[in-house]
């Protein structure tokens, strides 16, 4: 069947609509780009779009991508951003792209664990030396530093035991061998800190967590000065990390509320860390508002805004059985292997991110069968802590 224009229904259909009347007008929100290219009418217009870096084709550039690295700029205090498919696209491409075979990196020896064999896979295959040390011990992290140190890499506070790193000592040790600092913030978040103020010259974030804060979406940003996302950004289009429309979009809504969401999370992790120290059935406290907390003039230096984290940990006996019964007594917090989320999660390091480690290094870093991880949401401070006392009743 031909319609008025001549040609069939079988081609007018594919077009009939796509053509978006009014995008001169500015709609009250994003809307989301959920196209892989856009069209140019003339060849002279694909060289002008190529020339000013426009949108063309949806792993090169995308407006979603666009408006939410704008955001994590603004959020991170840098000078630009770039947004991938997902946390570990963020750091696997960036350090494929910033390092060479025969550089030599410092990394904390207590980071997430996909990061860690990321550290030894893939940075092993390309020749690139790794060293996992205790952060904590800076003279030693100074006399590790060689010629070939590219980089020092952290996490700003460590997975699960929420112990600190000095930021401001380490960027300026590497900085002597104009080496790089790059700074995983996804459990602190820019509303806590921002590793760049600190000298940090990458940070990057899980955006899968407190930044998207809905747990419907998966993603990661580097921030970081110009020349440096520069160097990035090929790599990102030619390893495919980009982030794709919709997960932007939905991160960069989910973003628009993390003033409303974070700073709670973290006064109420501050108020459940203080309540379970109290509690005769909990043995140890991690979390860095407490006052006897291990590094606590860092943290008062480091932190002095909206709060440290919304992450916790605590021990109680190591008795699988009443494990059990107290996860099932919780009427809020939910077993969940991942964090950030508005509703209070949980995880057990032992049997998930710390499976793999020898019991005795899990035992000195304070990590025992007992211990439970807790990543608090946005529930009401005074239920989730009622919540808390009563399943630890089970211990008695
Ligand atoms: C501290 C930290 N960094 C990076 C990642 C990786 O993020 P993604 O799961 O978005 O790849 C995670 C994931 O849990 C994490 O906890």
């Amino acid at each position: 069947m031909k319609d008025a224009t001549g040609y069939t229904r079988e081609s007018e259909i594919l077009y009939e609509g796509g053509r978006i009347p009014g995008l001169g007008l500015k709609p009250e929100t994003v809307p989301c780009f959920l196209t892989t290219a856009f069209v140019t009418d003339s060849l002279s217009e694909v060289q002008e779009v190529t020339k000013q870096k426009g949108y063309t084709y949806i792993r090169t550039a995308n407006p979603n991508r666009t408006v939410l690295a704008q955001a994590i700029s603004y959020l991170e205090g840098g000078a630009g951003s770039l947004i991938f498919s997902s946390g570990m696209g963020a750091i696997t491409t960036t350090l494929i792209a910033l390092l060479a075979p025969g550089d030599h990196v410092i990394c904390n020896a207590d980071i997430y664990g996909e990061t860690f064999e990321t550290m030894t896979k893939v940075l092993g295959k390309m020749s690139i030396d790794v060293e996992f040390m205790d952060l904590g011990d800076l003279a030693a992290v100074k006399k590790a530093i060689r010629p070939e140190t590219k980089m020092i890499y952290t996490e700003v506070i460590s997975n699960p035991t929420l112990a600190l790193a000095d930021l401001k000592s380490l960027a300026a040790i590497i900085h002597e061998t104009k080496g790089l600092l790059m700074v995983d913030n996804t459990f602190t978040t820019p509303l806590a800190i921002r590793p760049l103020d600190f000298g940090a010259d990458l940070v990057m974030n899980s955006l899968t967590k407190f930044l998207n804060g809905h747990s419907d979406a998966m993603g990661g940003s580097i921030t970081a000065k110009t020349e440096i996302i520069d160097k990035i950004k090929p790599f990102s289009m030619l390893c495919g990390t980009p982030g794709d429309p919709f997960s932007s979009w939905l991160i960069y809504r989910g973003l628009h509320t993390v003033e409303l969401r974070v700073p709670k999370q973290m006064a109420t992790a501050a108020k459940l860390a203080k309540a379970l120290q109290t509690n005769k059935h909990v043995i140890t406290v991690n979390h860095p508002s407490l006052a006897d907390y291990p590094q606590r003039q860092l943290a008062d230096e480091m932190f002095i805004d909206k709060g440290c984290s919304a992450m916790l940990s605590f021990c109680v006996a190591e008795d699988r059985e009443k494990i059990d019964k107290f996860m099932e007594r919780l009427h809020f917090a939910h077993y969940a292997p991942t964090l950030g989320g508005i509703r209070t999660s949980l995880s057990h390091p032992v049997t998930s991110s710390h499976y793999n480690v020898p019991d005795d290094i899990r035992r000195q870093r304070g990590i025992t069968p007992g211990m439970i991880r807790v990543s608090v949401g946005v529930e009401n401070a005074d239920d989730l802590i009622n919540d808390f006392m009563q399943a630890l009743e089970i211990f008695n």
